[in-house]
């Protein structure tokens, strides 16, 4: 059990962020491909939603390899996308709505297609090659040391890429078309920072940092121990791959830049194994200063669906996290979509909106989008989503907005199929029916604006509950909300902790109201309220 103080209102406390894909959200021009006229488009729908902000992943020039994710020009748009006048609309159609964008920013790596990898790649004296790492091969012509990728695309197991040109390695972790920017190099943070300063200066409330635990290396680039370097969970242990002292000074000075502007937001992608414990280090310390806002937090990802196993990570992660502010990430574009929880769905989105946290709400979850089996021949992206098989363009098939053909999304084939069930599952069917997934979506997130308990008061996990229910009340001055949560096919009846708790919102059409005590069906969510 833990009870913590909260004492802000930062937007980004209290809002749900949401995020969008861009190939898929909405195309306006008809390539097949998504576009920022067509986020701007469909900024309605976000406000009807009640979403507070967007994340947008990367919509930088880029070849595409990686989709973004491996960029060419830091402050530029993707043709694809538009032009950055219709960013600067988007922008700030969004904020005439009250919604703020956060900007996906990639500082560990660039595509090997960036005029600055170009350049470093060219010789071994280039003014730009130390803006990458390179090292001679060892006596026998293996990799300088035995640090791996995370996807054994070439040269099995290894991080470092052959350059025959200049006979060097380069070192490119997530992929070998990534490689990885110096940051010990102060011409290349200065670069990153003016890149950031570009998006700031356009009034971008924020950025998602990609990788970011991997922007440090170890100096001397030692060798991992033989039994780090080979086991299964690679880099979980690994020492000198990532998570260096130096990457919270690196963060630092991106805080600095980002809060000299006000009511901006630095959110990070850190790996998806730590531990709760972990995460601390990343919100910075009191000596040393902060660090981000909200470092991304995937434990629930890789729980087990049961209230025993959800209580312990949630109340361990709470607890560890004393003054900084929790966030709860349950699907992205790069893991499976929550509609594999099949009957426990709308169960998952009560949780995920009622946790003491910053939500984040990943396009078409609002639908009930599947992960969809995209054919060989029609698949895009060359990586595999954890635990399906199947290639991340399972989690990216384009928005179903309604039943009219391709979804509504284009007036073309789309650059991915669209999932066989859009007649039945689209926005315009789903507004129409107030017991869909999409309403429970848009009145979780109107009760969590409307109630502080929900957004910023504290949590407390409840004792003595059936075991299959997790339950928990939140506080903030005079406003409480409790929230009751049945993980099981089974129906449970549980003891309420005081008297005078109604029903306010059920994951089921309908129920009575409890006196004493409540009847949860099976996969049963409510959130309680005292008169
Ligand atoms: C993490 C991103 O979420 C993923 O989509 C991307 O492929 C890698 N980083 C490399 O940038």
């Amino acid at each position: 059990m833990s009870l913590t103080k909260t004492d802000s209102n930062a937007w980004w406390k209290k809002g749900a962020i949401y995020q969008i894909y861009p190939r898929s959200f909405k195309d306006t021009d008809n390539d097949g491909v998504g576009d920022l006229k067509g986020i701007t488009e469909k900024l309605d729908y976000l406000q009807w939603l009640g979403v507070d902000a967007v994340w947008i992943s990367p919509i930088y020039p880029s070849p595409a390899r990686d989709f973004g994710y491996d960029v060419t020009d830091f402050t530029g748009v993707d043709s694809l996308f538009g032009t950055l006048r219709d960013f600067d609309e988007m922008l700030s159609e969004a904020h005439a709505r009250d919604i703020k964008i956060i900007l996906d920013f990639l500082p560990n790596h660039s595509s090997d297609e960036h005029p600055w990898f170009i350049a470093s790649r060219s010789s071994a004296t280039n003014p730009k090659r130390d803006w990458y790492t390179w090292r001679a091969a060892r006596a026998d012509g293996s990799p300088p040391n035995n640090w791996r990728s995370l996807n054994d695309l070439e040269t099995p197991g290894s991080a470092w890429i052959w350059d025959e040109a200049t006979g060097q390695y380069f070192l490119a972790t997530f992929s070998p078309f990534q490689p990885e920017l110096n940051w010990r190099n102060p011409e290349v943070r200065e670069s990153m920072l003016a890149a950031m300063r570009f998006w700031l200066e356009r009034g971008v409330d924020g950025f998602r940092l990609d990788m970011l635990d991997f922007l440090g290396k170890d100096a001397k680039l030692r060798d991992e121990p033989p039994e780090t370097a080979a086991a299964d969970d690679y880099p979980t242990t690994a020492k000198y791959h990532l998570n260096q002292p130096e990457t919270h000074a690196y963060i630092r000075e991106m805080r600095r830049l980002v809060h000299s502007y006000s009511g901006r937001v630095l959110v990070g992608e850190v790996l998806y194994y730590l531990e709760p414990e972990q995460f601390g280090a990343y919100y910075g310390n009191a000596a040393e200063g902060k660090g981000l806002d909200l470092p991304f937090n995937f434990g629930l990802m890789f729980t087990p669906l049961e209230a025993a196993a959800l209580r312990a990570k949630v109340d361990a992660y709470d607890a560890a996290l004393g003054e900084n502010w929790p966030n709860y990430n349950l699907s992205n574009h790069d893991m499976p979509r929550l509609s594999r929880h099949g009957e426990a769905t709308r169960l998952i989105a009560m949780l995920l909106l009622t946790l003491r946290g910053t939500p984040f709400l990943y396009y078409g979850e609002e639908l009930g989008m599947t992960n969809v089996e995209v054919p060989r021949d029609k698949q895009q992206d060359s990586f595999i989503v954890y635990q399906t098989g199947l290639t991340r363009d399972a989690v990216r098939t384009p928005m179903q907005w309604s039943a009219e053909p391709h979804a509504g999304f284009s007036e073309t084939e789309p650059w991915l199929p669209i999932a066989d069930d859009y007649q039945e599952v689209n926005v315009v069917m789903e507004k129409q029916d107030e017991t869909s997934l999409l309403w429970l979506y848009k009145r979780l997130l109107e009760l969590r604006r409307r109630v502080p308990a929900l957004s910023v008061g504290s949590y407390t996990a409840l004792d003595g509950l059936p075991e299959t229910c997790f339950g928990f009340l939140r506080v903030s001055g005079e406003s409480e909300a409790l929230v009751l949560l049945n993980f099981s096919a089974d129906g449970c009846s549980a003891a309420l902790p005081s008297p005078g708790w109604r029903v306010t919102l059920s994951t089921s059409d309908k129920r009575d109201d409890a006196e004493g005590y409540i009847d949860l069906a099976p996969f049963e969510g409510v959130i309680l309220q005292r008169d």
